[in-house]
């Protein structure tokens, strides 16, 4: 059994980019088909055998917590109503993991996010997984990054690697050292959201990351970087100084679901993958081909 059993959720940002929604839903609330985003990532530590969820989350968000939360009177009329499957549907969330909230007084940075959840993750090595990545794979990808973790032998950081075009290496944290095997890179150097002038390498962190607790210490004297916030990346430079950071290209298909067009693309292919949907899904992408021919 692995020693990773926690995984903080930073859920507090605002969601700038799908306003005006964002004004009153949280951004992990806005719906892939019919669930949230936020219910995709933690399906995902959960299928990687992650028992507790950690909510990083702010003012104005707390009904992302009533998602996972029970709700006695709508259960009730869906049981008397014989409706048991969609009863199903809506306790699941409930019953995914232990949910823990906490909440990041100011908007400080991703850094600063996972530093406020030290108390309740405790001394123990832990996941991250940001929102705003949605990855479909067969196997979760966090759960990959954990087997590589504790191959590693459990004390070193393990980031998640993606190939960019070098004219995106500015939305990214960025990776660069020797390549241990195919897929799994001996990180030396990291830079958050370099110009592409400046990048190291075209080799991009997207939200995932297994980490030791003793990031926790070096967040606590991490100043601020990039945009004037406490990054993450800053922090897994020290620790790759030191020969502790892996990078580990996952094995699924990533979407951004942190931009209008972004949640729209994940939506499309997540709608093709459903068998449910796919044949009326096809019959209304032909509709919107004629409309744009
Ligand atoms: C964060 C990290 C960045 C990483 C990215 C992945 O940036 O700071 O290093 O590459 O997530 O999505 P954000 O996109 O939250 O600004």
């Amino acid at each position: 059994m692995s020693q990773v059993r926690t995984a903080v959720l930073p859920v507090a940002g605002w969601g700038t980019r799908f306003l005006p929604v964002t004004k009153s839903v949280p951004k992990e609330l806005l719906p892939l088909l019919d669930r949230p985003c936020v219910d995709y990532i933690v399906t995902e530590a959960v299928e990687a055998g992650i028992e507790r969820i950690i909510l990083v989350t702010a003012r104005g968000k707390d009904s992302l917590l009533d998602y996972f939360d029970r709700f006695p009177e709508l259960e009730a009329r869906l049981k008397a109503a014989n409706k048991h499957e969609l009863l199903e549907r809506v306790m699941e969330a409930a019953h995914k993991a232990e949910i823990i909230s906490l909440r990041q007084p100011e908007m400080l940075g991703l850094g600063h996010a996972v530093l406020c959840a030290r108390a309740a993750v405790g001394e123990e090595p832990f996941a991250v997984l940001l929102g705003d990545d949605i990855i479909f794979s067969d196997k979760p990808v966090i759960g990959q990054m954990i087997q590589a973790y504790d191959e590693a032998g459990g004390d070193k950081a393990v980031v998640s690697l993606m190939e960019v075009p070098l004219e995106q290496t500015r939305r990214y944290g960025i990776c660069d050292g020797d390549w241990l095997k195919p897929g799994l890179m001996a990180v030396k150097e990291m830079v958050e959201k370099p110009e592409p002038s400046e990048a190291p390498s075209t080799s991009a962190i997207v939200g995932r990351y297994v980490l030791p607790a003793d990031i926790f210490s070096i967040l606590e004297t991490t100043r601020p970087g990039r945009g004037g916030e406490i990054q993450l990346t800053d922090a897994l430079a020290t620790l790759a100084n030191a020969q502790r950071v892996l990078g580990y290209v996952f094995d699924g298909e990533r979407h951004d679901t942190g931009n209008v067009l972004g949640l729209l693309r994940a939506s499309l292919f997540a709608a093709a993958r459903r068998d449910d949907l796919r044949e009326d899904f096809l019959a209304i992408l032909d509709e919107v081909h004629s409309l744009l021919r």
